[in-house]
């Protein structure tokens, strides 16, 4: 409509005079996704992050995400459009309760999933994120492993690794969601659709999958299969990227539950308002910020 295009336009002035840039997740609104100059998931996210040259970041995403740009890009200013933007998983777990488990296994590395605050990567000695946890995992030199804060995913990697893993209870609200008679139900009506899913979705989803993969993940294997209608297990968001990359295949979500509100906190509104304010801005306590940077860094050099 004209007063988006209108935002739009402006967004992009702003842009150039702030000498910014807009990093997006798949799961934001389009709107969103239709000025960012890069869309990612949350690794890809975090990689640009690190290696942008631009003076402000405008992270449309949640607040661990841009808590992580932050981090890597500690001189940068780094925007969010609404800092309501968080991720109940995330809040799963705190400093606190993870020191506490570390006193229970002092020989254990911690491994967590980006998905958590600055707080808890400062007391981590490898973070992941869906894309890279096996080779994560694989990386570490420990026997046992505690794992935070997502017990699906810690569940699914805990698959290819023979180290003992501790894994906390945490969960994505709108992943776990998902039923295996969700799946089944699907299945029956688009039997020869592929079964595409994020492996925050539960142990017995996962296990119905053809694939499983991050939000990049499965838009590749969306791209470069053969199959014409696919069944998606994640955040609804996702569909306007899979549509734009495959405008003839048709995309089936398992449940119209699948919508992360945290998510759609953030609009073209906000996100205008972010640069011409300059607010709100994210900010990490030095400390904590050079202790987690260990955890991410490290996290970027696995290959
Ligand atoms: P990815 O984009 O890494 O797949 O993560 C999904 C997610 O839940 C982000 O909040
Ligand atoms: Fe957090 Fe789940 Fe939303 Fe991702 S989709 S931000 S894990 S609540």
């Amino acid at each position: 409509n004209a007063m988006n295009l209108d935002l739009k336009e402006k967004i992009l002035q702003l842009k150039k005079e702030r000498n910014a840039i807009i990093l997006a997740h798949y799961y934001q609104r389009a709107e969103l996704q239709e000025v960012a100059d890069y869309i990612g998931d949350s690794f890809g996210l975090a990689k640009q992050a690190a290696e942008t040259d631009a003076d402000v970041i405008l992270f449309c995403g949640v607040h661990f995400m841009g808590e992580s740009a932050k981090i890597l890009s500690p001189d940068k200013i780094v925007l969010i459009p609404d800092e309501r933007a968080g991720c109940p998983m995330a809040d799963m777990v705190n400093a606190e309760g993870l020191k506490e488990l570390k006193a229970k296994h002092p020989n254990a590395e911690v491994v967590a999933y980006v998905n958590t605050s600055a707080a808890v990567k400062a007391e981590t000695d490898i973070c992941c994120t869906s894309s890279n946890a096996v080779k994560v995992i694989q990386s570490v030199d420990a026997e046992e492993i505690i794992w935070v804060p997502d017990r699906n995913l810690g569940h699914y990697v805990s698959q290819f690794t023979d180290k003992k893993m501790i894994i906390w209870e945490g969960y994505c609200n709108t992943h776990d969601k998902v039923t295996a008679a969700d799946v089944e139900s699907i299945k029956a009506k688009y039997p020869e659709a592929p079964i595409v899913v994020h492996p925050e979705c539960r142990p017995e989803v996962v296990e119905l999958a053809d694939h499983v993969a991050s939000t990049a993940g499965i838009l590749k294997y969306c791209r470069e299969s053969d199959a014409q209608e696919f069944i998606i297990g994640t955040e609804c968001g996702i569909e306007y990227m899979l549509k734009k990359e495959n405008p003839d295949k048709k995309f089936h979500f398992i449940t119209n539950v699948l919508v992360c509100p945290n998510m759609k906190v953030n609009n073209l509104k906000k996100a205008y308002r972010a640069l011409e304010t300059m607010e709100p801005q994210i900010q990490v306590d030095q400390e904590i910020s050079n202790k987690a940077r260990r955890s991410l860094e490290r996290m970027l050099e696995v290959q």
